[in-house]
């Protein structure tokens, strides 16, 4: 395979998919006013007083006395800087357009709508500093809010994400960095995770495959292990606290009614979608290199995700269609089949096992920060989440199904006690969906249900 990279990200075994160094914690001097309206903007800031946010229209009315950068920002051709700037115009136009929809919400506990217009000053240079990364003018999970935004405590130590804390913040609360500096924890093992889709798509002798598999069971295990400390790094009921700044317009039409004019750039509104952990990339490379992706229902979650793709950084999709044609060139399962590499296959059950655990513990994650903090039922990239996230459990399960078919010609393979835990998830996700196709249930009824199948994430 061949390494894809724009000078910020570097898909490849030494960078994985975090940014090729720390991102830079603040704009050059150039933009003084920008980055003082970033550091202001925090309902809580980082001297513990009050912010922008935390007043009802004074985000709005600092936000329309800024300086109009476009033309300093066309000239700029810095990675890091351009990442930074990026980074800064998505906070500032998310906090603008949903000042009001948060307002709303702690007076009445209902989102209100946003903003219509992003106001010239900050549509014109946004959209400049987008184009040059060649992505949407939003919020995005990558150069945004996310791997793009981390910041060590300590320089000298990794990436768990009690060392980490966020360059631009909305609630400015530990709750928020918590549960977004857990995403970049994850992402630390990310390195070893394209190192074995790496050994999996070289033209490939069975050792290769083999130890390559193995390294992907492996490092998935490691970040599920990382993963279920989101219980701990960003408790549940303080979900909403930072939640609405993350949303969309696209799919967010009691938000947005309208759309969102960039005035001063285009005519018409524009509708993009919301930041998400969608936008991660070890599941979606997990399942194009693992087969997943063959099972995936043709639904509106899949079609939802596949869009996704073009919320990725170039890089990041060049290296994703370049892996799928790997993949389906020499697709996995037929490879270890013909080879009776049954090694090789017990570890790809591996990776189907942490893949569905990754998948299950989420969708715990989505009954309890989500389903009980609101009656909302659209999700921050637009979805309506009650019901889909399950549909991409089953196509784990599919493919589980499947692999085992192959693995029952392995003298060593022990059927009876790989069938008994297929069929608990099996019963799980089907209870799980009676239960949510109720109308109005009860999100507690899943945790129950999780834990009598022995199958809770914490
Ligand atoms: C409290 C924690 C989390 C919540 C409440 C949450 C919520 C959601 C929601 C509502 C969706 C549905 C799609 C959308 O509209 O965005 C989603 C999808 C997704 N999220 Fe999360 N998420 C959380 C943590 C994470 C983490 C830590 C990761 C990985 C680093 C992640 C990765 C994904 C992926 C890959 C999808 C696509 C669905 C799939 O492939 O199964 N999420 N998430």
């Amino acid at each position: 395979m061949k390494i894809y990279t724009d000078g910020f990200f570097s898909v490849d075994p030494k960078h994985g998919f975090l940014p090729i160094k720390e991102p830079l914690a603040s704009l050059p001097e150039a933009y003084a006013a920008l980055q003082a309206l970033i550091d202001a903007m925090p309902i809580r800031k980082a001297d513990n007083s009050p912010g922008l946010l935390a007043e009802e229209r004074a985000f709005e009315k600092a936000a329309l006395a800024l300086p109009n950068y476009r033309e300093v920002v066309k000239g700029e051709s810095d990675p890091f800087v351009l990442a930074a700037l990026f980074r800064s115009y998505s906070f500032i136009a998310s906090a603008y357009t949903l000042a009001p929809a948060h307002h709303h919400y702690i007076k009445t506990g209902k989102y209100g709508q946003a903003h219509a217009v992003l106001p010239k000053n900050i549509a014109q240079a946004f959209v400049a500093v987008a184009e040059k990364l060649d992505v949407f003018p939003w919020l995005d999970y990558h150069y945004a809010y996310s791997l793009g935004n981390y910041q060590k405590r300590n320089k000298d130590e990794g990436f768990a994400w009690t060392n980490l804390s966020m360059a631009a913040k909305f609630s400015g609360m530990d709750d928020e960095r918590g549960f977004i500096m857990l995403h970049v924890d994850i992402n630390q093992y990310s390195p070893d995770l394209v190192k074995a889709v790496f050994g999996l798509t070289a033209e490939g002798v069975d050792e290769h495959t083999t130890s390559s598999l193995q390294l992907m069971a492996a490092t998935l295990h490691k970040m599920n292990a990382r993963r279920k400390l989101m219980w701990e790094a960003s408790r549940w009921k303080h979900y909403n606290d930072f939640r609405v700044f993350i949303m969309g317009v696209k799919g967010n039409l009691d938000i947005f009614p309208n759309g969102l004019l960039y005035e001063g750039v285009w005519e018409e509104p524009r509708a993009y979608r919301g930041q998400t952990g969608a936008q991660d990339n070890i599941i979606p490379t997990a399942d194009i290199a693992s087969g997943v992706i063959h099972y995936y229902p043709e639904n509106q979650l899949t079609t939802y995700l596949m869009d996704l793709r073009q919320y990725r950084p170039k890089c990041v999709q060049q290296f994703f269609q370049a892996l799928t044609k790997a993949m389906e060139k020499n697709p996995l399962v037929e490879r270890l089949a013909a080879e009776n590499n049954f090694d090789g296959m017990e570890h790809l059950m591996q990776v189907y096992e942490e893949i569905y655990l990754f998948r299950n513990g989420h969708w715990q994650f989505v009954q309890k920060y989500i389903m009980q903090n609101t009656a909302y039922p659209r999700a921050t990239g637009g979805t309506p989440i009650t019901s889909w996230i399950p549909n991409q459990i089953k196509a784990v399960l599919k493919a589980m199904h499947v692999l085992a078919a192959a693995l029952a010609k392995s003298p060593r393979w022990d059927k009876t006690a790989w069938q008994e835990g297929f069929d608990r998830k099996v019963k799980l996700l089907n209870k799980q969906l009676a239960l949510v196709a109720i109308d109005a249930f009860d999100p507690e009824e899943i945790f129950k249900l999780n834990l009598s199948h022995g199958l809770q994430d914490y």
